[in-house]
């Protein structure tokens, strides 16, 4: 049985990624090491908190001592590592906490594993840090063109800094030390359990309670939108047959403008759910600083090595994602109960929030 360390499974992507796990595979334990931040979620993990092979540890991927226990109590045989500070408006307002957390807890990570991991030099070639990155670390396209792996790192937002720094030192500990690491960049994820200050739960969530839509500057960027279980499929591909130090992007080339992508959820409520929920509701707001004009990941590397490609359509995503939100107010409702400081956020153009 191969020991997981997941850190950040109690976040959205980090809780359908161990639900993937235990959906799929009795040869897995996992431990999820997370600092349950205002995005973390025990109410994530429902479904897997019997799961007699899991393990929840309450904590910092910053803390020396706690990350070293854990790689003594369990043998770790592959760190995913998912935690961090993941919404670019907050980073515009408080950067020092993304340096904290994806650039000084990435290490620490870093050098626990490599410290681990050295004492057995003959069976390294069995272990995996898999770093999970982000598209946003190359920038901004232009109407033509996509990110490869080998397109220059350019990030604008302190978020996405943050991220292309840890990238580079992940990077450095497999050239360095020979540590078996991957990078992952993905494209924007939506689906189940997504914390509804991000734009697709915030548009679903707001238009269910009659509130405005704010909408960034033109409306205009563009993103390339990616089901959150194709993501985990690739993620548990690179775990498998990664090859060490490299990188592999992950997207499905499913463009589109967050205007055509408001709509389409606006449309669905309207003809589905209650009919006064219409286009009305979208309001132009000041634009975010800095704002990236449109990303598109190339996937043919991971397609070609690894045989990834994405199979949830966005239109049927799209649809599976309102459906959750509907089928789970409660999940939302206990976030607004907890008073979450997704409230707060009101000094970037964006401040409606729920
Ligand atoms: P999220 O904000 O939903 O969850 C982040 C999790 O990390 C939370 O559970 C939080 O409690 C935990 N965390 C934060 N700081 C921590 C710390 N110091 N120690 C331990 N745990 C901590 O994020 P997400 O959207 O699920 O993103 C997960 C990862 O995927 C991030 O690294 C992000 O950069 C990357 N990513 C996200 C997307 C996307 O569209 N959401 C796309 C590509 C890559
Ligand atoms: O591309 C991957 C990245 O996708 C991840 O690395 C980030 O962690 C994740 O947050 C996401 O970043 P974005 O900035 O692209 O996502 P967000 O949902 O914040 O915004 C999507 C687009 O919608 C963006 O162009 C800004 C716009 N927007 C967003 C919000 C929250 C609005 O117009 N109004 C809003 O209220």
């Amino acid at each position: 049985m191969r020991t997981i360390l997941v850190t950040g499974g109690a976040g959205f992507i980090g809780s359908n990624f161990i639900r993937f796990l235990m959906k799929r595979s009795p040869y897995y334990q996992v431990v999820n090491l997370d600092k349950l931040t205002y995005a973390g979620n025990p109410a994530n993990l429902k479904q897997v908190e019997n799961w007699k092979h899991y393990h929840f540890i309450q904590g910092d991927i910053c803390c020396r001592e706690l990350v070293e226990d854990i790689f003594q109590e369990f043998s770790v045989d592959c760190l995913v590592n998912f935690a961090a500070e993941t919404h670019v408006d907050r980073s515009i307002i408080t950067p020092e906490v993304f340096i904290q957390t994806n650039v000084l807890g990435t290490v620490n990570l870093l050098n626990t594993a490599k410290r681990h991991w050295e004492k057995t030099p003959q069976s390294i070639s069995d272990k995996k840090f898999i770093q999970i990155s982000t598209d946003e670390v190359y920038g901004s396209l232009g109407k033509e063109g996509y990110f490869t792996e080998t397109t220059p790192l350019d990030p604008h937002s302190p978020y996405a800094a943050s991220k292309a720094a840890a990238d580079l030192l992940a990077k450095s500990y497999f050239d360095t030390y020979g540590l078996p690491v991957n990078i992952t960049r993905c494209s924007n994820n939506y689906g189940p359990y997504q914390f509804p200050e991000k734009l697709i739960p915030l548009v679903i969530t707001n238009a269910l309670h009659k509130r405005d839509i704010p909408v960034y500057g033109d409306g205009l960027n563009v993103r390339d939108w990616l089901y959150v279980e194709d993501h985990c499929a690739a993620i548990a591909l690179v775990m498998q047959k990664g090859k060490a130090g490299e990188i592999y992007n992950i997207g499905g080339h499913q463009e589109k403008t967050n205007l055509q992508l408001i709509k389409t959820i606006l449309t669905y409520l309207h003809d589905n759910v209650d009919s006064s929920i219409t286009e009305n509701l979208i309001k132009y707001v000041e634009d975010r600083k800095g704002h990236d004009r449109r990303y598109g990941i190339d996937p043919t590397k991971i397609h070609a090595e690894l045989g990834w490609s994405a199979k949830i359509l966005l239109d049927t995503g799209i649809e599976k994602t309102i459906r959750w939100y509907l089928d789970h107010e409660e999940w939302t409702r206990d976030l607004i109960a907890q008073g979450s400081p997704q409230l707060d956020l009101e000094s970037h153009g964006s401040g409606d929030g729920l």
